[in-house]
């Protein structure tokens, strides 16, 4: 019988998004090994998975020349928007992301801003301002209600304050423009319109000429329960987050948002292969908005997406490296999919690291731990980073992953922790 042939791939990231995205290339028998560069204390655990210590562009290049990787696929939006992609396809190497052009729709703010508005992509209207002067000006003269000021560059998901009232709004404008504590990612900042409604993350891959929307997510981005608290990278997602009788909603978001944006990336030339994600306001007459482009999988979004993904992502990616994105079969399991977050004490203004991780229980068919901010020692595991763990499970509908998800994270001894406690509560 013929061998069938076996191939290596590389896993660039360390978080819980790159945790998922290994363990789910993993699963393809075709693969023989994932490398992650960094990884993390969970991905030196898994089978089949190896950590290796790079991250430097061309030393990650050469490592993928050398072991002849099939595939890379990117996870965090710094190497992408500091043109990783460009790197490796100087050398026509395999990686699944978009060039550093391409991922502008999310390392600037005020670029995916103008590029919305000249393809009428619905979202909230902005200005931008690098005179802390003018924006001060701007919201006096605006009605004092809720706005939102974020800064331009990219900041990790926290480069965003809701602020309340005028008030808010001018103390965020000295934070970023005058005492610089977003950095140079702060040297312009947006102030938008307060949109309300539900969020969504709407997340798809492409190959530049094919689009496959991904099932359907939500985030839950503020640190403290009932959504208060400064905003952090994500605290908890869920998949689904449409149900059956959404799928106008979902056609609308097709039609009205990526089809659009696709189209327009098209039209400037740009070609865009990789994971593309809306983040989305839907409001309460069912419009969507888009609030932020990433040019990524989210964090934590991909823990439940990936994990109710039953398909092989390894097929997915290796048919969107051809151009032949719409031959790929994509199949979700119909269960629910939750994952909550833990996080270090401090985190996300001052995380504390170094604690010992007791108490992991072990990975189930149905329950997996994504691990982030650890790292393992002498056997044992560290917290090394804000965001700790991920912890998944997969049931029947959100409410029992959600009670599955307690269970664990009640177990878990990680001294001074945080975690919500309602994420997917109020839903079925
Ligand atoms: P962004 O990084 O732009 O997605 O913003 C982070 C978070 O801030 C979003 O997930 C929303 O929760 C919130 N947000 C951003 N823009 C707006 C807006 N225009 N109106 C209301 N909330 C917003
Ligand atoms: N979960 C939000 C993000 O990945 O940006």
């Amino acid at each position: 019988m013929k061998k069938k042939e076996l191939f290596k791939v590389l896993v660039i990231g360390s978080g819980g998004r790159e945790h998922a995205i290994a363990w789910s290339l993993a699963k393809d028998k075709r693969v023989s090994t994932v490398y992650v560069a960094p990884g993390n204390g969970g991905t030196f655990y898994e089978p089949k998975i190896e950590n290796i210590n790079l991250t430097n562009f061309d030393e990650l290049s050469n490592f993928a020349f050398e072991n002849n990787i099939r595939l890379t696929v990117v996870g965090p939006e710094g190497p992408l928007s500091e043109g990783l992609v460009d790197k490796f396809a100087e050398k026509q190497l395999p990686i699944f992301g978009p060039t550093r052009e391409a991922a502008q729709l999310e390392s600037s703010k005020e670029f995916a801003k103008l590029f919305m508005q000249r393809y009428k992509i619905p979202s909230a209207k902005f200005k931008s301002f690098s005179d802390p002067s003018l924006a001060h000006k701007y919201v006096k003269a605006t009605a004092d209600g809720p706005v939102v000021v974020k800064a331009d560059g990219l900041a990790a998901g926290k480069g965003v304050v809701i602020a309340r009232d005028s008030r808010e709004a001018h103390s965020a404008i000295d934070m970023m423009l005058i005492d610089k504590k977003m950095g140079a990612a702060g040297n312009k900042i947006i102030i938008e319109e307060f949109l309300q409604g539900e969020e969504l993350s709407f997340i798809v891959a492409t190959d530049g000429k094919h689009i496959l929307p991904l099932a359907t997510s939500r985030d839950h981005k503020r640190l403290l329960e009932n959504d208060r608290g400064p905003n952090t990278g994500g605290m908890g997602a869920y998949s689904p987050a449409t149900d059956h009788s959404e799928s106008a909603l979902q056609q609308q978001i097709m039609s009205a948002i990526i089809e659009p944006t696709l189209a327009g990336l098209r039209a400037e030339k740009i070609l865009y292969k990789g994971f593309l994600y809306a983040g989305l306001m839907i409001t309460e007459k069912k419009v969507p908005y888009v609030l932020e482009f990433n040019c990524r999988l989210g964090d934590p979004e991909t823990q439940p997406i990936l994990f109710r993904l039953k398909s092989s992502l390894f097929a997915l990616c290796e048919y969107a490296l051809d151009q032949e994105l719409d031959k790929y079969q994509i199949e979700w399991d119909s269960r629910c999919a939750l994952g909550t977050v833990i996080a270090t004490q401090g985190y996300p203004q001052s995380p504390i690291n170094g604690q010992r991780i007791g108490n992991l229980p072990s990975n189930k068919p149905d329950m997996h731990i994504f691990h982030a901010g650890t790292i393992e020692k002498d056997d044992h595991l560290f917290v090394n980073g804000g965001r700790i763990l991920c912890v998944t499970a997969l049931s029947e509908n959100i409410s029992t992953a959600r009670n599955q998800v307690m269970e664990t994270i009640n177990a878990i001894d990680i001294p001074g922790a945080q975690f919500r406690n309602d994420i997917g509560l109020s839903k079925k």
